[in-house]
């Protein structure tokens, strides 16, 4: 890239960026939503009308998004509307922007933890969490059928884990969060008993609600932590999974032996985690992964750096550090899977 190409690509890095705020609102108050299920071309009175929104806020960002391409405005009738084929696309797509309003709530104290005297992180435990599983919970339940369907059965079903949870068996979601993908895998596997683990109770109170909501009998969940599972429970689980979790510990090593001691002898470990390379200069380029990093920053480095021993391995700590992580903690990769065009998912199924 030449000086003027370099200039324009940081040009269009601050338009992208900051048009991503307008996403955000118009995911959070509902306005893709009203548009997307508009059954012809919507007027901005009749938008603003069903949000009860004032209109000219509402006219302002409907102009946003005809600017940016994402929203069509007829010059003659002033009515907006959205391709038929964008439309799934763009309900899903425009769920992952509200996490920079969230990350924007704890800038300040991001700063004070980057300072060599300040505190070490923010856990998902403190106040601060709240509003971190509030958009959690909204991305996650549009993105985990998918994922599910995509990313995990197809390993599961290789390793003959789908017949196994057909016929029943014992189930443990180590980090579960608001349990989007426990309560949707409980509904799937009636004969299986479910048990939902995660030291947050903000995750918790929300995974509760829903399992009450769905009449669900075959889930429990737990407060507890990753790094010091109950003995109790020592080889008596058949499967474990464990998503997105593993780089927000202080201790993955840790983590990884303790789930090895409750899995029994014959049982079975999913693991999905980011797949980015672990050296970072082979993330070179890479955009994907520098938005990773950001959200490293703000939440998945803090929480790994806010209890001792603060590993902090950060969101992108990479498939070649996660593989030796499996294989130090004698776990066998069965199968693996890395999913999207920039590598960013990684899945793993591990046998003990
Ligand atoms: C990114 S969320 C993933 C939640 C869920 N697995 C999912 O994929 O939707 C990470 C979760 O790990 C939990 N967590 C972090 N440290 C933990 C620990 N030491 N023990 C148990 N859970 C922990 C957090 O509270 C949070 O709910």
């Amino acid at each position: 890239m030449n000086k003027e190409e370099f200039g324009k690509y940081l040009s269009r890095m601050y338009q992208d960026g900051m048009l991503m705020l307008s996403v955000g609102l118009g995911h959070d108050l509902g306005l893709f939503k009203v548009i997307c299920e508009a059954l012809k071309p919507i007027s901005v009175e009749e938008v603003a009308k069903t949000l009860n929104l004032k209109e000219r806020y509402t006219q302002e960002w409907l102009s946003t998004m005809v600017a940016a391409g994402i929203i069509l405005q007829d010059r003659d009738s002033n009515l907006y509307t959205v391709p038929e084929d964008y439309k799934q696309t763009i309900m899903s797509k425009m769920a992952f922007a509200p996490i920079l309003f969230t990350l924007g709530k704890r800038s300040d104290k991001v700063k004070e933890c980057f300072k060599k005297d300040g505190p070490y992180g923010i856990s998902f435990r403190d106040e601060e969490a709240a509003d971190c599983f509030d958009w959690f919970d909204g991305y996650r339940s549009l993105v985990c059928e998918g994922a599910i369907d995509k990313e995990i059965i197809p390993l599961l079903t290789q390793q003959g884990v789908v017949h196994k949870l057909e016929s029943g068996i014992k189930v443990l979601d180590v980090g579960c969060g608001s349990g989007n993908f426990i309560n949707l895998l409980a509904e799937r596997f009636p004969k299986s008993s479910f048990t939902g683990l995660d030291y947050s109770e903000f995750g918790i109170e929300k995974a509760n609600k829903v399992r009450v909501e769905k009449e669900l009998s075959n889930i429990s969940f737990t407060t507890g932590d990753a790094h010091n599972l109950p003995d109790e429970w020592t080889e008596s689980f058949d499967f474990v999974f464990v998503y997105d979790v593993l780089h927000d510990l202080s201790d993955p090593h840790k983590a990884l032996d303790q789930i090895y001691k409750v899995l029994k002898k014959d049982g079975c470990l999913s693991l999905k985690d980011f797949g980015f390379h672990s050296n970072p200069v082979d993330n070179a380029g890479n955009k994907c992964a520098a938005m990773h990093y950001t959200v490293s920053c703000f939440i998945c480095l803090q929480s790994s750096l806010s209890a001792p021993p603060h590993i902090g391995y950060g969101t992108c700590w990479g498939r070649e550090n996660l593989e030796k992580a499996l294989i130090d903690a004698q776990f066998n990769i069965k199968e693996k899977l890395s999913t999207t065009v920039s590598g960013s998912k990684a899945c793993y199924l591990c046998t003990k």
